[in-house]
């Protein structure tokens, strides 16, 4: 059985993370979205309410599970008998951030490899910074992350109607 984990922060999950979790669920068995509850960051929603809005768009992938992790990508994937980490590449500047990344991974533990999967061209502009900001601010932030999270979002600013509904 194969299995790979789809990493990452979700503050919130954008379409952009929803088009990659469809696509890695196509390539694999078993599919483990992990959330990051590292202490470091201070994002806008709790990892419970990360976790539950992933499963909330993720309901009809049977073989896509959500969990949250703390400390290293590399122990929780061991953990889980994974055999690849996904990652996203949006543009260049993705590039030397995510290689990186995926080379300390692979001398921490040789066994598990990263697979990049390029972005779709329509999202490829497309961050939970930049729907961030959007929201803050009012903007229509609609076609950036699934119907179910946009209110959510709009909430933690204390925006309670949508603009562009
Ligand atoms: O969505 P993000 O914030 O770009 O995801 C980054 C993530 C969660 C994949 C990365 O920060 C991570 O794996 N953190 C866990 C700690 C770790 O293993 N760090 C070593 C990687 S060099």
């Amino acid at each position: 059985m194969k299995t790979a984990i789809y990493p990452g922060s979700f503050d919130p999950v954008t379409l952009g993370h929803l088009d990659i979790i469809k696509r890695s669920a196509r390539l694999v068995d078993h599919l483990i979205v992990g959330v990051l509850n590292n202490n470091t960051k201070t994002p806008l929603f709790s990892v419970d309410e990360r976790v539950n809005m992933l499963e909330d768009v993720t309901k009809d992938l049977d073989n896509v599970e959500i969990l949250s992790f703390s400390g290293l990508l590399v122990d929780f994937a061991k953990e889980h008998n994974v055999q690849a980490i996904i990652r996203g590449l949006r543009a260049v500047t993705d590039f030397e951030y995510e290689l990186a990344m995926s080379q300390t991974n692979r001398v921490a533990n040789p066994d598990v490899d990263t697979i990049f999967l390029n972005t779709s061209l329509k999202y490829a502009y497309l961050s939970s910074s930049m729907v961030k900001e959007m929201a803050m601010y009012g903007g229509d932030i609609s076609k950036f992350v699934p119907e179910q999270i946009i209110d959510r979002v709009y909430q933690k600013y204390g925006i309670a109607v949508r603009n562009n509904k």
